[in-house]
C-alpha cells in the first residue's frame, strides 16, 4: 500500500516480484483505481458518470488528451475519426485471407500490426502531428476491422462505412446489416454498446496495457505496440475471460443447470477450474464496471424481448459466491467480464467476438498510455531483472562424449 513516487536509480539491489504485484512501472495521470473501495475514474471523472452521460469517442478524447472536449473539438474529432473508417482495398483482401476458423483476436492483432504498412507516414513516435494521425487512424480502422472479422468469420460480404452515422451505430450496421437492405439502429443496443466500450476504455497498468508500454518503450511504433496489447488481452485470465464465462455458463446449463456442483469443483480447485469472470488483481471489492454491466444486461435483454437462462445461472453463481466463505475470504467478486458476454450474445455476436469487442473498447486507453509514456521524460526501455537459479559454470562436453 506504500506508494514510492521518487525515481529509483539503479542501486544494484534486485527485488523479485512475480506478477508485479507490488511494482509500479510508471507514474500516470490517466486512470485512477481504488480497488478496496471499488472506485474507477478516467482523468478524475467517475466511471458511473461517464457511462451515464458521455459517449465512447468523447471518452477516447478525454483519455488521450486529458480534458473533456469542447463541442467544436468533439465534433471535429468525431468527424476525423469517421472520415478514416474506410480501409485500403488491399487491406480488405488481406483480412479475407485468413482460414475461416481463425480466432478473431488473432486476425485482429495481425490486422493492427499490418495496418502500419499502409500508413508509413504515421510512424514517427516523436512527431506530435504524426502521432495524432496514427491515433485517429487506429481508432477509425479498428472499428472497421472488428466488424470485418465478424463478417469474414461467417463468410459474409463486407460493408463499406457510412460517414453520416455515429461511431457505434455504424459499427453495428457494418457488422449486422444485410447488404442493400434498409437497416435501422436500435437505440437500446447502440447505447448499451457505447456504454460497454466506455467501461472498457482504460484500466491502468493491467497485463495488456503494460505490454503496450513495454513494447513502446523500445520506441516501436504505436501499431506494433497495440497489436502486442491485443495478443496479451486474448488470454483467458485477461480479456479472454468474457468468452470463457459464456462457455462456463453453457457447460453448467448442459449439465442440468446445477450451479452448486460447479461451485464445489471451483472451491476444491478440481482440474484448476475457476469461476471465470470472478476475481481481480486490484479490485478487492465489487468491480464498479461489473455493477453497471449487470444492470445493462437486464435492460438489454428486456428491451430485446429475449430471455436467457444463462443470466439466471450467472446470478445464481454470484449469489452463492456472495455468501460463501471461499469467495468472501479471498475477496472474489464479479469483474467486468462476468456479465458482458450475455449482452454481446443478446446483441447477436458470437462468443469469439466478445474479446475483440473488449479490444475495440480498450484501444483509446492503450493509445493514451502509449502517448503518455512516449512524452514522459522518466521513460526508459522496459527491462526487468531476474534472479538466476540455473546451473553454475560448467565445461562443455562434446556430443560424442555424452
Ligand atoms: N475462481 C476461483 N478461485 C479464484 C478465482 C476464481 N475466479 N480467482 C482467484 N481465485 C483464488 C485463487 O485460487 C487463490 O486462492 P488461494 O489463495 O487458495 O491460492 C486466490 O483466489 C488468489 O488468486 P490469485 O490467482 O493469486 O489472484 P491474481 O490476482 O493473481 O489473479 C485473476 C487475478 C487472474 C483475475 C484471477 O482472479 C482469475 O483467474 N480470475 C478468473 C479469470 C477472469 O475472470 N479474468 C478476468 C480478469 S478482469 C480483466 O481482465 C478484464
Amino acid at each position: 500500500g506504500i506508494v514510492v513516487s521518487s525515481l529509483l536509480r539503479d542501486t544494484g539491489m534486485v527485488t523479485v516480484d512475480p506478477g508485479f504485484m507490488n511494482t509500479a512501472s510508471c507514474e500516470s495521470q490517466i486512470t485512477y483505481i481504488d480497488g478496496d473501495a471499488g472506485i474507477l475514474r478516467y482523468r478524475g471523472y467517475p466511471i458511473e458518470q461517464l457511462a451515464e452521460h458521455s459517449s465512447f469517442l468523447e471518452v477516447a478524447y478525454l483519455l488521450i488528451n486529458g480534458e473533456l472536449p469542447t463541442p467544436d473539438a468533439l465534433s471535429s474529432f468525431e468527424e476525423r475519426v469517421n472520415r478514416h473508417t474506410l480501409v485500403h482495398e488491399d487491406f480488405r483482401t488481406f483480412l479475407g485471407s485468413f482460414p475461416r476458423g481463425a480466432h478473431p483476436m488473432t486476425v485482429m492483432a495481425s490486422a493492427l500490426n499490418a495496418l502500419s504498412t499502409f500508413y508509413p507516414e504515421s510512424l514517427d513516435p516523436f512527431d506530435p502531428e504524426t502521432v495524432e494521425l496514427a491515433t485517429v487512424l487506429i481508432l477509425a480502422k479498428t472499428r472497421t476491422i472488428t466488424s470485418y472479422v465478424h463478417r469474414t468469420a461467417k463468410g459474409e460480404p463486407l460493408l463499406y462505412p457510412d460517414y453520416s452515422r455515429g461511431y457505434v451505430e455504424d459499427f453495428l450496421r457494418m457488422t449486422f446489416a444485410v447488404p442493400y437492405q434498409q437497416w435501422d439502429p436500435d437505440p437500446v443496443v447502440v447505447n448499451a454498446l457505447d456504454k460497454l466500450l466506455i467501461l472498457h476504455a482504460d484500466h491502468e497498468q493491467n497485463c495488456s496495457t503494460s505490454t503496450v508500454r513495454i513494447v513502446g518503450s523500445s520506441h516501436a511504433n504505436v501499431y506494433a505496440s497495440v497489436a502486442a496489447g491485443i495478443n496479451a488481452l486474448s488470454g483467458p485470465l485477461h480479456g479472454g475471460a468474457n468468452e470463457a464465462v459464456l462457455r462456463m455458463l453453457d457447460q453448467i446449463k448442459a449439465n442440468g443447470g446445477d450451479a452448486t456442483d460447479f461451485m464445489r469443483r471451483v472451491k476444491n480447485k478440481e482440474d484448476g477450474v475457476r469461476l471465470m469472470g470472478f476475481g481481480h488483481r486490484v479490485y478487492k471489492n465489487y468491480d464498479p464496471r461489473a455493477a453497471i454491466v449487470k444492470q445493462s444486461a437486464h435492460e438489454v435483454l428486456q428491451a430485446l424481448g429475449s430471455t436467457d437462462e444463462l443470466l439466471d445461472i450467472a446470478m445464481g453463481l454470484e449469489e452463492i459466491a456472495l455468501h460463501d466463505d471461499y469467495f468472501v475470504s479471498r475477496k472474489l467478486y464479479p469483474n467486468v467480464d462476468f456479465y458482458t458476454g450475455l449482452i454481446y450474445k443478446a446483441m447477436g455476436f458470437s462468443e469469439q467476438m466478445f474479446t475483440p469487442l473488449f479490444a475495440l473498447g480498450r484501444m483509446p486507453g492503450w493509445i493514451a498510455q502509449w502517448r503518455e509514456m512516449m512524452n514522459d521524460p522518466q521513460t526508459k526501455i522496459g527491462r526487468p531483472r531476474q534472479v538466476y537459479t540455473g546451473a553454475t559454470e560448467r565445461a562443455y562436453v562434446p556430443v560424442t562424449d555424452r
